[in-house]
C-alpha cells in the first residue's frame, strides 16, 4: 500500500494539529448552539471522528452518503444521495464536515439542499481545499489545508475505494491510476 505513494503531504502530526485548531475555533463559534455536525461519507469519516473529539461543547451528529466520483478519478458531475440524513434540519445550525472540496459540486448541492430544508445556518468545515479545480462556487468556513492539484489519497480519501485507511495524506503515484 505505502509503495503506491509518491510522497506524504500531511502526516499524522500535521493532521492532528490542524484538527485541534479547527476544533477550538468551532467550539468558540458553536458554544450553546447545539450544532448538527454532518459527516459526508465516506471520505469525511476519519476527519469527522477526530474533529468532533476536538469540539468541546454540546453537538449532535448525523451521516449522509453521497457520491459523485463513482470509483474512478473523473467526476461525473452528478451528485447522488445514497443514504440521507435521519435528522430534520428545520431551524438547526448545520456544520457540514468534508475531507476535500474539489470541483465543489458535492457541497454546492448539499448547501442548497440543507437551506431548502430550512436549516437556520449551513457552514462547511473541510480538511482540504483544492481551489484550482473548482467548477461551481463553494466557500468553506473552516479549512485545514489548501492543497495543490495532485491526486491525493489517505485519511479517508480514496482511489477506487482503496487507501482510505492510510493514516496520512499522500500523493498517489501516477502509474497507479494510469495503468487501471
Ligand atoms: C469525494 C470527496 C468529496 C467530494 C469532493 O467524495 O470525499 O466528498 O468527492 O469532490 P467535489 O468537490 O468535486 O464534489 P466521493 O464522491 O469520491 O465519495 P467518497 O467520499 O465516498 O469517496
Ligand atoms: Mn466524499
Ligand atoms: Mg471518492
Amino acid at each position: 500500500m505505502h509503495q503506491d505513494i509518491e510522497s506524504i503531504l500531511y502526516d499524522q502530526a500535521a493532521i492532528a494539529k490542524v484538527t485541534e485548531q479547527l476544533g477550538a475555533q468551532i467550539t468558540t463559534d458553536y458554544a450553546g448552539k447545539n450544532p448538527l455536525v454532518i459527516c459526508v461519507l465516506k471520505g469525511a469519516m476519519l476527519f469527522m471522528a477526530d474533529l468532533v473529539r476536538q469540539i468541546d461543547t454540546h453537538l449532535e451528529m448525523d451521516f449522509l452518503d453521497v457520491s459523485s466520483y463513482q470509483g474512478g478519478i473523473q467526476s461525473t458531475g452528478e451528485v447522488k444521495i445514497i443514504k440521507d440524513l435521519d435528522t430534520p434540519l428545520k431551524d438547526r445550525e448545520v456544520l457540514i464536515v468534508e475531507d476535500i472540496v474539489d470541483t465543489g459540486r458535492t457541497l454546492n448541492y448539499l448547501v442548497d439542499l440543507f437551506k431548502y430544508r430550512q436549516a437556520k445556518s449551513v457552514k462547511i468545515c473541510t480538511l482540504l481545499n483544492k481551489p484550482e479545480t473548482r467548477v461551481v462556487p463553494v466557500k468553506a468556513d473552516y479549512v485545514g489545508f489548501t492543497v495543490p492539484n495532485a491526486f491525493l489519497v489517505g485519511y479517508g480519501l480514496d482511489y477506487a475505494e482503496q487507501y482510505r485507511n492510510l493514516p496520512y495524506i499522500g500523493i498517489l503515484k501516477s502509474a497507479i491510476y494510469q495503468t487501471k
